[in-house]
């Protein structure tokens, strides 16, 4: 069975303001999907149309069979959701959080403590479950956020840019967290995000938005390789070569690398399909010809790569121009719980 099944989804705004534009998609049980987007491109619209808080303009969606718009109560009972801004608050401990939440998804109240006291557990909390959620750090709300919205053991949980605005140490953590619910507790997981590395750690399978629209779906490993291309950067002495360097290294290793560029005096850069599996014969077709070889970095193709073959645009340079703003918004949001 499929976990989500979208359908010619759309949903424009008044104002005339199209936040997703027609996609289709489907997501398998079990896994860990990520929707890969820089910011505004449509990754929360489609998550609040998914988890019944707004309606599609156009299009149809279900969730295990369940059509959204049609029985949002049975929907709401399968499935978690923590959205972009700071949901928990920050009057109350962590442990009241969690009893809020156990009593809004009607948890039996026999089974409430138990259920509580293995969330924290879970999300590595149970030290701080009785201190102020105020005091607590941005990975430690983002942990409980998850836990709350896990208490209910949803099978789908929809995490809207889960680590958003956390340093690395926090956001690993999280990262951890995640994991772990897919495996041990089989949730499958929707996550959006507009962090490379995050998509590489946690998916199984990415969907590239932009604008609106999707522009590929696919495992990371796929969509690396759908791009073909990596580098292979080399150190190297010329000897009597250096003048002519560029010409002397395209005849040389015409046929292995598909382009190359001088880096600085000595520093030179190849473009070559399929780098670790080419860079050998390089190394080796240079040496033959009394080239020194002193230095040698063979880069795959990354997820930035695909990224850029597949929506034209960079996503880093567009999200750190967008981070501050986000930390911003969820910082005020904090500030009025508090
Ligand atoms: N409630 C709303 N009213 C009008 N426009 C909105 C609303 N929510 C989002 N948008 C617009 O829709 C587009 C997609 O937004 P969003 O789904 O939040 O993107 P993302 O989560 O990928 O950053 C943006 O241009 C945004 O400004
Ligand atoms: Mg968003």
């Amino acid at each position: 069975m499929k976990a989500i099944e979208v359908k010619n989804l759309s949903k424009i705004y008044k104002g005339n303001i199209m936040a997703v534009d027609d996609i289709s998609f489907d997501v398998d049980e079990g896994i860990i999907f990520g929707f890969l987007g820089p910011n505004g491109a449509g990754k929360s619209s489609t998550i609040k149309i998914l988890v019944t808080l707004t309606k599609a303009t156009e299009g149809t969606a279900h969730v295990f069979d369940v059509d959204v718009t049609k029985e949002s109560s049975k929907i709401r009972e399968m499935i978690g959701y923590v959205p972009q801004d700071i949901s928990a608050d920050g009057t109350l401990t962590g442990y009241e959080n969690l009893l809020l939440s156990a009593k809004l998804y009607d948890i039996p109240r026999g089974k409430r403590e138990q259920r509580i006291e293995d969330i924290l557990e879970i999300m590595g909390l149970t030290q701080r479950s009785n201190s102020l959620v105020a005091t607590y750090s941005g990975g430690m709300v983002r942990r409980l956020e998850i836990g709350q919205a896990m208490l209910h053991r949803p099978r789908l949980l929809f995490l809207d840019e889960p680590t958003i605005g956390l340093d690395p140490a926090g956001r690993k953590l999280v990262w951890e967290h995640i994991q772990k619910l897919n495996t041990d507790d089989k949730t499958t997981i929707f996550l959006t995000t507009h962090y490379m590395e995050e998509a590489e750690a946690l998916c199984d399978r990415i969907g590239i938005i932009d604008r609106g629209k999707i522009s590929i779906i696919d495992s990371p490993d796929a969509l690396k390789e759908m791009v073909g291309v990596g580098t292979v950067t080399v150190v190297l002495d010329l000897g009597d070569h250096k003048k002519n360097g560029e010409q002397y290294l395209s005849s040389l290793l015409k046929g292995l690398i598909v382009s190359l560029s001088s880096l600085s005096d000595e520093k030179w850069r190849f473009t070559v399909q399929n780098a670790p599996q080419h860079a050998p014969k390089i190394i080796q077709t240079l040496t033959d010809h009394d080239i020194i070889v002193k230095d040698l970095e063979v880069k795959s193709p990354t997820l930035e790569d695909a990224f850029l073959k597949f929506t034209g645009t960079k996503l880093e340079e567009d999200a750190s121009k967008n981070e501050w703003k986000s930390l911003k918004g969820r910082r005020r949001t904090f500030k009025r719980l508090t």
